[in-house]
């Protein structure tokens, strides 16, 4: 029988990154559970890319530690936390202008941590690769497409390709910096669909500026101010908090 204590997924103690006189992240203390949707918000040059890239690793800290599935991966670099489930920042340079649809899926395809070692006939890999990336495409309602070069692709197709392709990965964390940027109203709410959809069993970050977005999709909200954490709470508290009020949301 499993222990019924919630144990986090990823955790950092005392993390903190600067570039030169700028204390982009200080001291962050952070806990995430499996399976949540955790905002990340906060004014501009609060700290929140920074953050995310010492978590997958496309920065190092300077000080601090990172756990992850309870191994510590503050000196490891991106390629083996991405090895261990944590998905590189999802960014529009991820996908290959120059290939299919198809193709870039499997590029993420064959990027999964967990495929089986076991050497396996050349045509069950095939027929298993067909079936990922056409489930792929299916979830992200991109089946259409899948022969067209992905620089054909309108924007917000784009970006939903970058998801298909990380789902093609399957990551344990998925960390999405700011993916409603430059979608249009319609957009989101497919997206917003979307990641309802694929959140069973996986562990979302999701840093955004777009408040009713992610109020609506988080089970928690991190605000970030100034390099360190300001508070945190449920989208409900964060909408009510004095200081997060003062600091980000206005009146
Ligand atoms: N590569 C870098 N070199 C120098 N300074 C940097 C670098 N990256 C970030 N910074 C600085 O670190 C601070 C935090 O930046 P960061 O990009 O993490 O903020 P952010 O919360 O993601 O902001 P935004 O909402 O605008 O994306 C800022 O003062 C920024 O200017
Ligand atoms: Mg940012």
């Amino acid at each position: 029988m499993e222990a019924l204590v919630a144990v986090s997924l990823l955790s950092t103690k005392k993390l903190n990154r600067r570039f030169g006189g700028v204390v982009a992240v200080k001291d962050i203390d952070f806990s995430l559970e499996q399976g949540e949707i955790r905002g990340i918000i906060g004014p501009n040059g609060a700290g929140k890319t920074t953050f995310v890239n010492l978590l997958s690793g496309r920065l190092a800290s300077d000080s601090g530690q990172i756990v992850f599935r309870g191994v510590d991966i503050t000196g490891q670099p991106a390629w083996k936390r991405a090895r261990l489930g944590i998905a590189y920042t999802f960014q529009i340079t991820s996908i290959y202008p120059g290939l299919t649809v198809f193709e870039n899926v499997a590029i993420g395809a064959q990027m999964r941590s967990h495929q089986s070692s076991k050497s396996r006939p050349w045509t069950d890999w095939k027929t298993n690769l067909e079936e990922i990336v056409g489930s792929c495409l299916r979830m992200t309602g991109l089946d259409w497409s899948r022969t067209r070069l992905a620089a054909e692709l309108a924007y917000g197709h784009q970006r939903l390709l970058e998801i298909a392709v990380n789902l093609a990965v399957d990551p344990v964390l998925f960390i999405l910096d700011e993916p409603t940027q430059g979608l249009s109203v319609d957009e989101i709410r497919e997206f917003t669909d979307l990641l309802r959809r694929i959140r069973s069993d996986r562990t979302i970050i999701l840093i955004e500026h777009n408040l009713p977005f992610v109020m609506n999709l988080a089970d928690r909200v991190t605000v970030m101010d100034q390099g360190g954490i300001l508070a945190e709470n449920d989208p409900k508290g964060i909408q009510v908090d004095a200081r997060v009020k003062a600091a980000y949301l206005g009146e």
